[in-house]
Order: structure tokens, then C-alpha cells, then sequence
């Protein structure tokens, strides 16, 4: 087939959309975010790339967010989230809010995984600021744990494509990881020469 060039935009397909929560002053603010990624292991670290936004310059000064996973039946109130300011609204009445160990990194009861992050780097980057934080606490609930961990299915997160800008559900399991992949490495050639 014929490959064609269709620009440069970053088509992440699909993004996996989290609420990130600040507190501007005492107040709890929550934002829609979907681009958002583990950066490291150990220590477990989290990035969110935030542009000029009033929940950008509440994390620059606290050092401190919380990560939050929607599941599906919270889609309206996160694309809420990513319409209005917490400059203008109060956005927290929209939830229940919670607190771990960090005092500014409020989170959402109604969220079946959330993250406490602590900065421990701020990019500036030409239009967003990437912060990456460490993961000091995680919190769920029994009923949405398999084996201890969060379970997919129980959790129902939801994800975005851009830019036609609509929310999916996450589909049916299609293979196992670092385990599928093994039937084929017959198939390879030894290399000839280590990288
Ligand atoms: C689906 C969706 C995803 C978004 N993802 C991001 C993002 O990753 N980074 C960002 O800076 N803004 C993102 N936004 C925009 C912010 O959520 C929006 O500007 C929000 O009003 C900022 O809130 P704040 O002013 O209370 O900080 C997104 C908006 C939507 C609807």
C-alpha cells in the first residue's frame, strides 16, 4: 500500500484521559487532562504537560497535584473540567473531595484511582510547563482491585482522540503482554553485532 504524508501533528491514538487536582489558594481545583504519561520507575514518577492555565501556576506554587481517573459515567463533568477555569468557577463543588498525605493535592471520591504527585521538576516548555511528579500515595477501593492492582474493568477509564475530539471506552482484551510476542522470536535472526 501506498504510504502518504499527513503532516506532522502528534496523533497519540488515544490518550488516556485523568482529572488533575490543584488548590489555588485553599479552594480544590480539578482540570481535564489528556496528556499525561509514567516517565520513571523508580522512583515512580508521573508527567502532566499543563498549559497556561490557572491550575498550572496553583501546582508551580504548591509543588504539589493529584491525578485522578474518571471512569466512563463522569465523561460530562471532565469535559466540563476542560471547558471552564477555576478562575472563573468553582469547579470542586462538583465532587466530593479527599486528601491523602500531600495537603495540596486534593482528590475526587468519585474516581476509582487517584494519584498524590509531588513536583520534583517543572519543564518550561514553549507553550506548556511538563511537570513530573512523584507518586507518594495511591487510593482506590476494594471493588475496583484485582490481585491488589486497579482492574480495568472494574474501573471503566475512558480516552481521547484528537483532533476529532471525542471520548471512547477502552475495548475487549486483545493479547497478553511480555508473553505474546514469544511465539515469533524463532522467526528472528540472531544480530550480527551488539548495538
Ligand atoms: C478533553 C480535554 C483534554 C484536555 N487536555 C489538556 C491537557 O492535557 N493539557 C492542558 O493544558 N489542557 C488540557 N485541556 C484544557 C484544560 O482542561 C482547560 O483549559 C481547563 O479549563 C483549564 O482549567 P483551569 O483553568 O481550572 O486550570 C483539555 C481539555 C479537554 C476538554
Amino acid at each position: 500500500m501506498k504510504k502518504i504524508k499527513i503532516g506532522n501533528n502528534p496523533y497519540l491514538l488515544p490518550m488516556p484521559m485523568v482529572i488533575v487536582g490543584s488548590s489555588i489558594g485553599k479552594r480544590p481545583n480539578f482540570m481535564a487532562v489528556a496528556w499525561v504519561s509514567r516517565v520513571n520507575a523508580k522512583p515512580a514518577l508521573m508527567s502532566i504537560a499543563i498549559g497556561r492555565h490557572a491550575t498550572a501556576q496553583a501546582i508551580q506554587h504548591t509543588g504539589e497535584y493529584s491525578i485522578n481517573i474518571p471512569p466512563v459515567d463522569l465523561v460530562k463533568e471532565t469535559d466540563l473540567l476542560g471547558i471552564v477555569s477555576g478562575s472563573d468557577f468553582d469547579k470542586s463543588s462538583l465532587f466530593e473531595v479527599f486528601y491523602g498525605s500531600l495537603r495540596k493535592a486534593p482528590m475526587i471520591r468519585q474516581c476509582p484511582v487517584t494519584m498524590e504527585c509531588k513536583v520534583v521538576q517543572a519543564v518550561e516548555l514553549p507553550v506548556d510547563v511538563l511537570f513530573i511528579g512523584e507518586v507518594v500515595g495511591v487510593w482506590s477501593e476494594e471493588r475496583f482491585l484485582s490481585d491488589g492492582n486497579p482492574d480495568v474493568e472494574k474501573v471503566k477509564p475512558f480516552c481521547l482522540t484528537m483532533p476529532d475530539n471525542r471520548y471512547w471506552s477502552v475495548g475487549s482484551e486483545v493479547g497478553r503482554a511480555w508473553h505474546d510476542g514469544l511465539g515469533l522470536k524463532d522467526s528472528l535472526s540472531r544480530a550480527a553485532e551488539k548495538a
